[in-house]
């Protein structure tokens, strides 16, 4: 059978690091309730000539060369951002560029957190389809620029970041390796919990990131736990069977809460949130990555993807190594 089969990951990270103590200074917030609610330690803050496409276009880089293959081969670019350098054209154009391709497919997709996953699952789907070969799966953002740094119930939760996996059609055996199973789900009547207050057809302005935290919350940890319920049916898969969760870094409160409803050890689920917060669409590709290059996630492992986000959206997907 014909499966997306993953070759290597990257990602990458903007230079400047934030520390909690740092956003105490100019919001009224502390070390300690930033723990305490959400796990959060540090977060990495884009600077000048920093963008989600260099973040991006490093990332892939590094996913080419642990890969081991030339960008030139790649003929389907998903870059998963709701924070694009220019409204148009898509910043996958210019990752396109950064890796030396040229001629194949390359757009942004956007589901906001939940970015990933629908890159995931539509690059999964056009290479089984038998439209592309070998793709670049990529989840890139700068939240920084779009966060109300005068709002502290959203300034200190995000991050800025980029994360890539290379995948590749193969005919593989039932048993073998690649993207076995995933689900995606979206819920309109939800959009005023989480969203941006400007965009090119409203305001003519980028607009600011806008959160109703404990709605959010509430809704992440049930949604989560049922899509990967779904996704473990779908493979036929028990949860015993999985090796690592590589969970949406929005707050360690909903990865723990999430691994328990699941029934899930807390030693099986990657978390990152501490040193990234949540870099929205690529926070999962960026945790998966850090996990394989500290050698927790290796060959032949079963790995499940999930995230949340505005909209809502939310998604899962099961991957063997
Ligand atoms: O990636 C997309 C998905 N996003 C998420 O999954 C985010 C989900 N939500 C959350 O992670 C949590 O709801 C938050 C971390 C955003 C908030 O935690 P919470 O425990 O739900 O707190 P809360 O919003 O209920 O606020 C509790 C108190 C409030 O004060 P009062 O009204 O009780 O006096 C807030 O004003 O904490 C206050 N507060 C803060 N205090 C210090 C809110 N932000 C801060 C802050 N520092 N930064």
């Amino acid at each position: 059978m014909i499966r997306s089969v993953f070759l290597g990951s990257g990602s990458a990270l903007p230079k400047r690091v934030v520390p909690n103590a740092e956003l105490a200074e100019t919001v009224d917030t502390t070390d300690e309730w930033i723990v305490e609610r959400t796990g959060i330690r540090q977060r990495h803050i884009a600077g000048e000539g920093e963008t989600t496409s260099t973040l991006a276009s490093d990332a892939a880089l590094a996913a080419l060369a642990d890969a081991g293959i030339d960008g030139a081969s790649i003929d389907l670019i998903v870059l998963a951002t709701a924070t694009p350098d220019r409204t148009f054209p898509a910043s996958a154009v210019r990752v396109q560029r950064a890796i030396g391709a040229k001629g194949g497919m390359a757009f942004d997709l956007q589901a906001v957190c939940s970015g990933f996953l629908y890159a995931l699952v539509t690059a999964d789907s056009m290479l089984r389809a038998g439209q592309a070969k070998r793709a670049l799966v990529i989840g890139a953002e700068t939240f920084s620029r779009i966060l109300d740094w005068e709002d502290r119930g959203t300034c200190v939760l995000f991050g800025d970041g980029a994360g890539a996996i290379v995948l590749e059609a193969q005919d593989v055996a039932e048993d073998g390796p690649g993207v076995l199973a995933s689900s995606l789900h979206a819920d309109g009547s939800q959009e005023d919990l989480l969203y941006v207050d400007g965009g090119p057809s409203t305001t003519q302005t980028v607009g600011h990131l806008r959160m109703k935290g404990r709605e959010v919350f509430r809704h992440a940890v049930v949604n989560l736990s049922d899509v990967l319920g779904e996704v473990l049916g779908l493979a036929d898969v028990a949860i015993d069977d999985v090796d690592w969760l590589v969970p949406h870094q929005a707050n360690a409160r909903i990865l723990d809460a999430t691994a328990r409803k699941l029934g899930l050890p807390a030693e099986r689920v990657v978390v990152t949130v501490d040193r990234h917060a949540n870099t929205s669409a690529a926070s999962v590709p960026l945790a998966f990555d850090v996990a394989r290059k500290d050698g927790r996630i290796g060959a032949g492992d079963l790995v499940m993807f999930e995230a949340m986000g505005g909209g809502f959206t939310w998604g899962a997907s099961l991957l063997r190594l």
